[in-house]
């Protein structure tokens, strides 16, 4: 039996409420679903400032490289604000991401039935939602040189620079494909093709990847503003998103919305293969350190411990066990257990942050 090594990365804020319960969950596999884990904890953020004067230690990035998993609560925070840029606590988490190369992130955005409620949108439009986007994350226009503010005979000039080489688009494709290939065999990527030229390559790698190597998934293209509108008017059209850095930071927190709370929303970010077949892979909640609520047992663990579900489907290989933890919890949110930002104001009394862990563990 395979044991599994994973870094645990608290953080600031809400990240180690959170993190508490996902241990109990990641703890329950253990001991009742047979998964060995060899559990090392380290710190990450403001809390790795305070201690060695920067957002994460060398040792810690070492660690993360031998790990078959990651799990991340969230940094920062309002006593980091005025830090110099290199030493604030969002950059520990980018310099993990970067050292890595994990370049393919996959936000799902999934509609629990208990939640119809919690959505902006219409009922009918996203009961039933299950969809995934695949953004590139380590690439594009967020890392593309030249960039900067220089001297300019107006004042100034700011510079950032969209880039994409054959390669870049390849594997994230590649990771889209796969992915789609597991779920309905759909795949519709987003670019804009008719104004940009790293659009026009995306676009064309993406095809010549999908006839030479996925010939069974349907492979739709389109325009990422068109993007935007239609995944407010009709969401349930899609099933893999696949898009780039920037497009894919604006289309995922779009997705995102489509289902409620911040509180509910997981990630995965992947890398590649590597010899022995082991993919480097982090896992965290979509939300930060929410200090407005911090130390107060009033933040949801839900997408920290979805976030542990997608590990069980994407680095353990338990798909079952994937779904059994969804289902458990879906099954929590049936019985009307809230914390409260799920909780309309209607005066019902929220459950705090145990009190959920307690109620995912006894489902
Ligand atoms: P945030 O996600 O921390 O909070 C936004 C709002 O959502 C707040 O009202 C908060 O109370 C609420 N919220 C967030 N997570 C929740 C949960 N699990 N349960 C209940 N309510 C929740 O975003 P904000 O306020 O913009 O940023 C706060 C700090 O977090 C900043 O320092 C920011 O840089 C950092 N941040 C870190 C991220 C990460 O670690 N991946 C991601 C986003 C922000
Ligand atoms: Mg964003």
């Amino acid at each position: 039996m395979a044991t599994f090594k994973i870094l645990v990365l608290p953080g600031d804020g809400i990240g180690p409420e959170i993190m508490t319960q996902v241990m109990r969950v990641i703890e329950w596999f253990g001991e009742r679903r047979g998964i060995t884990f060899d559990i090392c904890e380290d710190l990450i953020g403001g809390c790795a400032y305070d201690r060695y004067g920067k957002p994460i230690s060398d040792a810690a990035v070492e660690l993360a490289h031998s790990c078959d998993a990651i799990f991340v609560g969230a940094v920062g925070g309002t006593k980091y604000d005025e830090l110099p840029f290199h030493l604030k606590p969002e950059q520990g988490l980018l310099r993990l991401r970067k050292d890595l190369v994990l370049f393919a992130n996959l936000r799902p955005a999934v509609c629990f039935d208990a939640l119809i409620d919690a959505s902006t949108l219409k009922p009918d439009v996203i009961s039933g939602l299950d969809l995934m986007i695949v953004r590139e994350l380590t690439s594009g226009l967020y890392f593309g040189e030249p960039r900067g503010i220089f001297d300019h005979e107006s004042g100034h000039i700011g510079i950032n620079t969209q880039s994409y080489t054959t390669e870049e688009i390849s594997r994230v494709a590649r990771a889209a494909f796969d992915l789609a290939r597991q779920r309905n065999s759909k795949l519709c990527s987003m670019e804009k093709a008719n104004v940009m030229e790293s659009g026009k390559l995306w676009r064309d790698v993406v095809q010549r990847i999908g006839d030479a190597e996925y010939p069974d998934v349907a492979l739709t293209h389109m325009y990422a503003d068109n993007g935007g509108m239609q995944l407010v008017r009709n969401p349930k059209q899609f099933d893999v998103i696949v898009t780039d850095n920037m497009f894919g930071d604006v289309l995922s927190d779009v997705a995102a919305m489509l289902t409620g709370s911040l509180g509910m929303l997981p990630s995965a970010s992947l890398g590649a293969k590597d010899k022995d077949g082991k993919v480097p892979a982090l896992y965290e909640p979509v939300h930060g350190s929410a200090p407005d609520i911090a130390g107060q047992g009033k933040a949801n663990p839900i997408a920290g411990i979805l976030s542990f579900a997608m590990a069980l489907r994407h680095s353990f290989n338990r798909p079952d066990d994937c779904i059994l933890l969804e289902n458990a919890i879906n099954a929590v949110l049936e019985n009307g257990i809230r914390t409260a930002d799920l909780l309309q104001a209607d005066g019902k009394s929220a459950a705090t942050t145990t009190q959920m862990g307690d109620a995912i563990l006894a489902s």
